[in-house]
């Protein structure tokens, strides 16, 4: 007499070591990448109250968070700058003495090459409208234009040392622009990230707050529409095409599909970014008791690496590459 049922998956997952054996995704250190704020005018990192548990570094306590990073074997590290002065061009990104490119150095000199010292070039952080490009007299922001200042910033950039630089601005043509203008001033090694696949994301919000956002109205005219997966990938196609070394899809955890679309067609690395808001919810729903938060930011950033995503950009990148490391977590 046939048993039923013969076929019982269950068998697979009886015993801790079985399911360790035969997991099909694993994180490693290496796939996480830390954001980091630092904030030009601070003498002791701040927490930002809408990101529990994540800093304002001042450019003094920013070497010893490389180096717990690095020491927990994360891949890098991504740099964003809060400046003290905003003006309508954005200024400060392209000072070589401007807060992101001094702290750059500053990273650069604490990794000491155990990782990858990464920079995020968009204006929003330095202009005092906060939006990511520089306007027109119509108030609309002004691709064109735009351009000449990313290019300006890459090259800034990358003699800060940015060995990898995170195009986050959302301009038509901004890959090769930039591109273009680092090739011309001797960087063709300094690589790009594409923020391919960015989208315009209620998300965002604690970030906004982490670089002390003056925008007014939102990001809907360059930053992609929630409801188009399709238009995301021809955004990694022209991202590719102008010479992109890693396409990226952010937010990630509203966007797995996007992410594995991306992932399985893409002939460069495919990243994704876990943002402010998918961070700062599981922290809120942990702190009211409601969520493991160990167990939840694990799943969490397993899940994206499993979508497709080669390396995660988390703001739990040293916590869990720490527990990665202890064997905490497999
Ligand atoms: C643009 C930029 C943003 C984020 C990363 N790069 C903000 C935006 O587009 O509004 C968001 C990151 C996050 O929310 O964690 N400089």
């Amino acid at each position: 007499m046939s048993e039923f049922p013969r076929v019982r998956p269950r068998r697979l997952r009886a015993t801790p070591a079985l399911r360790r054996l035969t997991a099909e995704t694993r994180l490693h250190p290496a796939d996480l990448v830390l954001p980091m704020f630092v904030r030009e005018g601070i003498d002791e990192p701040v927490e930002i109250s809408s990101m529990p548990g994540v800093m304002h570094h001042s450019l003094s306590s920013l070497p010893r968070a490389v180096e717990e990073a690095a020491a927990a074997g994360v891949g890098g590290v991504m740099l964003f700058g809060v400046p003290l002065e905003k003006d309508a061009i954005g200024s400060g990104a392209t000072d070589p003495d401007g807060i992101l490119n001094v702290a750059t150095r500053v990273a650069v000199d604490a990794a000491q090459g155990a990782l990858v010292v990464q920079t995020d070039l968009c204006l929003d952080e330095f202009t005092d409208h906060g939006h990511c490009g520089v306007l027109a007299a119509d108030g609309s922001v002004d691709n064109d234009s735009t351009l000449e200042r990313y290019d300006e910033m890459a090259v800034v950039q990358a003699e800060a040392g940015s060995q990898l630089i995170g195009m986050s601005g959302m301009m038509d043509g901004q890959i090769g622009s930039a591109r273009d203008a680092l090739d011309d001033a001797g960087h063709s090694n300094t690589a790009l990230l594409a923020y391919s696949a960015k989208y315009a994301s209620a998300f965002y919000g604690p970030f906004r707050e982490a670089v002390q956002s003056t925008l007014v109205g939102d990001r809907r005219t360059y930053q992609l529409d929630a409801a188009n997966g399709r238009e995301g990938l021809r955004e990694v196609d022209l991202d590719i095409a102008e010479g992109a070394d890693i396409v990226m899809v952010k937010p990630a955890m509203s966007y797995l599909d996007v992410l594995a679309e991306t992932a399985a067609t893409s002939t460069v690395p495919v990243w994704a970014y876990q943002i402010s808001g998918e961070y700062a919810m599981i922290q809120a729903a942990a702190a009211n008791g409601w969520i493991d938060l160990d167990a939840a930011s694990y799943e969490s950033v397993l899940s994206i690496k499993r979508a497709g995503a080669d390396a995660i950009l988390t703001y739990w990148a040293t916590e869990l590459a720490t527990r990665l490391q202890k064997g905490l977590i497999r």
